[in-house]
């Protein structure tokens, strides 16, 4: 006879352990691990590697690569130009995408105007939301700049009945808020667990490769890290995107951690209005609009996000400190970074920050990943030591090493032409970067050499 049977199982990684651990094995997380218990009924798989299957499987069709049709894939736009730029080019039909981010930081609105620009377009769209009332989404909707009143809505909990409805609509796209509300019959667990939110999206990745109706899910990211998680929804879906941003600013960074149909850390940002979102086809514009170029402490640098160059200032203040150890505080980039580059100024350069606070930020809550930002935020943080501004015009690019070496960075010449057509006419950097066309190359080899131009 058939008998429940339990796995626990970590929600920061999926790891499934045979017993109860107050930590994973795997990846060390501490009280992450949770039991997971699997109905009773022999379901027709199971979840996770133990997964056996019931029934032997049926004929296989198995082709040589090159007999395999190279049609260009269908995609459907989604109607607004960012969101689609970062799904590369518009929701592929049978295809899953999860949208992650923090609870009111825009995802069900996005989703809705998704829905709306997409039944616009003549597509049938369900919006099924375990969070809200139908009601709730209509209030929603008549903020909204759309017209949302063709977009067919479902208040349910049940993922089963979820997917009837969206079968019974004939539904092409399916927007379903959010995976923790959801639960499926498969598993006891109550919805939002591990174990609930993994075979809900199992369930929901095999609807949408069976059926060709493209599947767009919610899932709550929270600060500390994640509830149950999109981390552990990563590898089923085809499309992950998170949603960043301050709260309290109105712009919203969204961007492709994972795409199986399109590049990945592409970057769309759009601005929170009264109205829903709006795209923000121009961000650089937007994040150097608060500079002040007579301030010291900023100087703007180029990232590569994605494919697409984006100009952002970073911000440095040095301040006398005031009781014992001085505080470092580093927002955007990684405190380590900023430590790296302290030392290399104060040892390659004679620039000490002994005695200061440091402050470090990026504009617009964007974050420094890439090495190329080195120069820029060395060239904050003398700006901000001597009290003199970066010049105006004048780009900062280029990777500092230990020993003081400025290094070229990747990409240059779309970096270039993005600063050039904001109004940049000097770029600060390593000799190797000259030749673009508009910028002057402000050649330096070495820290050192910094310090002398900021001097000039
Ligand atoms: P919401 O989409 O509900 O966030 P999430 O689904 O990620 O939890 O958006 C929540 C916030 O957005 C809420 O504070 C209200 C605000 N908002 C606007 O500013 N303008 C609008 O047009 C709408 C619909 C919401
Ligand atoms: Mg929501």
């Amino acid at each position: 006879m058939a008998r429940a049977r339990s796995v626990y199982r970590c929600a920061e990684c999926g790891h499934e352990h045979p017993k109860w651990a107050g930590r994973c094995e795997a990846c060390g997380a501490w009280n992450s691990v949770a039991e997971e218990r699997l109905a009773a009924t022999p379901g027709p798989k199971r979840s996770g590697a133990g997964g056996r299957r019931a029934v032997p499987g049926g004929p296989a069709t198995v082709r040589a690569l090159g007999d395999v049709g190279g049609e260009r894939l269908l995609r459907w736009p989604l109607g607004i130009p960012e969101l689609d730029f970062v799904f590369g080019g518009g929701l592929v039909p049978g295809s899953m995408s999860l949208v992650g981010g923090e609870p009111g930081i825009g995802k069900s609105t996005l989703l809705l105007q998704a829905g709306a620009r997409m039944v616009g377009g003549g597509h049938r769209v369900l919006y099924a939301s375990g969070e809200e009332s139908a009601e709730q989404i209509r209030l929603r909707a008549d903020r909204l700049a759309e017209d949302a009143s063709g977009v067919l809505v479902l208040g349910e909990t049940h993922l089963e009945t979820v997917l009837a409805a969206t079968r019974e609509v004939n539904a092409d796209l399916l927007i379903l808020d959010s995976i923790q509300t959801v639960f499926t019959d498969t598993l006891e667990s109550a919805p939002g667990s591990v174990g609930q939110v993994r075979e809900s999206a199992a369930l929901l990745m095999r609807f949408a490769k069976e059926t060709g109706v493209g599947v767009m899910v919610v899932g709550h990211v929270t600060k500390g890290g994640m509830q149950a998680g999109p981390k552990t929804l990563e590898h089923i879906v085809d499309t992950a995107l998170y949603y960043e941003g301050e709260p309290s600013l109105n712009y919203r960074l969204l961007r492709a951690t994972k795409n199986r149909f399109g590049s990945v850390d592409e970057l769309g940002v759009f601005s929170m209005t009264e109205r829903g979102l709006v795209g923000v086809p121009n961000p650089s514009a937007l994040f150097l609009e608060a500079r002040s170029a007579s301030t010291s402490g900023s100087a703007v640098t180029a990232l590569m996000e994605g494919t697409r160059p984006v100009l952002v200032e970073v911000q440095a203040l040095a301040a006398p400190s005031g009781y014992g150890t001085p505080q470092r505080v580093a927002t955007g980039l990684d405190p380590k970074r900023l430590a790296v580059l302290l030392a290399v100024l104060e040892r390659r350069a004679g620039h000490s920050f002994a005695n200061l606070d440091v402050f470090v930020q990026v504009s617009a809550g964007v974050k420094l990943t890439e090495p190329g930002a080195d120069l820029a935020v060395a060239a904050a943080l003398v700006s901000s030591l001597t009290n003199r501004p970066t010049p105006a015009d004048a780009l900062f690019l280029g990777e500092i090493g230990l020993a003081g070496e400025v290094r070229p960075v990747g990409g240059v010449d779309r970096r270039l032409a993005e600063a050039g057509r904001l109004g940049f006419r000097r770029a600060f950097g390593s000799g190797r970067h000259a030749g673009a066309a508009g910028l002057t190359n402000v050649a330096l080899d070495h820290v050192d050499e910094l310090i002398h131009a900021l001097a000039a």
